[in-house]
């Protein structure tokens, strides 16, 4: 099983974003994971496209785009230019998912879907075959350093379980109040990718902790 660390830039300096982006290129982390939130989706904004330019500026890393905006549609082309990778919307936040796949498809990046913590991992049994990774929220979208919330580690099992019984190879991905504290708990759950803001960007040794996540 695959173990990829995502280090999440919305807990990086932005006064210093390319200072912190190479030191995530440096470090043992694979993923460079960003946060897109428009106010409407969740109750909070980030930042969008002119933060991005930067950020792919700095790393060859994979840029893991997780968008919290609704009717992603709109806009997943427009991150694919931007430099993404991967671009993850919310299945609650759009009525056509598969159009919402077809269109990340067609742009040339790999599609993820994830699911906030009130939605059930089945809602995703009918996709699942159509994306390259789901994302379990672990935490309410929106902020970082929030708790873990722990019924993820159900979902994780539940999609884990899915993935098994349809021959399919989809990432799992967490997202939410994760450190090297409960790191190995999730990769032994079927979890592969771990996002995570605060306990990398907060710690004294962020390139330390990174390695800590990843031998959990
Ligand atoms: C929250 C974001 C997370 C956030 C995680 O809506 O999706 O990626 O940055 O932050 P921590 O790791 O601090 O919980
Ligand atoms: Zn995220």
């Amino acid at each position: 099983m695959r173990r990829i660390i995502a280090p999440s830039m919305l807990s990086a300096d932005f006064g210093n974003l390319d200072r912190d982006t190479r030191m995530i290129d440096r470090s043992a982390a694979q993923w460079v994971h960003i946060d897109v939130m428009d106010g409407v989706f969740v109750p909070n904004i980030s930042f969008g496209f002119p933060v991005m330019k930067p950020i792919r500026q700095a790393t060859t890393k994979t840029l893991d785009v997780h968008l919290m905006i609704t009717d992603p549609v709109r806009y997943v082309a427009r991150f694919v230019e931007a430099g993404a990778d991967y671009v993850t919307f919310h299945y609650e936040a759009t009525d056509d998912c598969r159009a919402c796949i077809d269109a990340i498809h067609r742009a040339g990046a790999r599609a993820g879907i994830s699911i906030k913590p009130a939605t059930a991992a089945e809602v995703l049994e009918e996709l699942l075959p159509e994306v390259e990774m789901v994302l379990v929220m672990s935490v309410e979208p929106g902020f970082g350093g929030q708790s873990f919330i722990p019924s993820s580690i159900d979902k994780i099992r539940t999609l884990a379980e899915m993935k098994r019984r349809m021959g399919l190879d989809t990432l799992i991905e967490v997202d939410g109040g994760i450190s090297a504290a409960n790191a190995r708990e999730l990769f032994d759950a079927g979890a592969e990718a771990l996002v995570a803001g605060s306990a990398v960007f907060h710690a004294a040794d962020p390139e330390s902790e990174i390695v800590r996540m990843l031998n959990a």
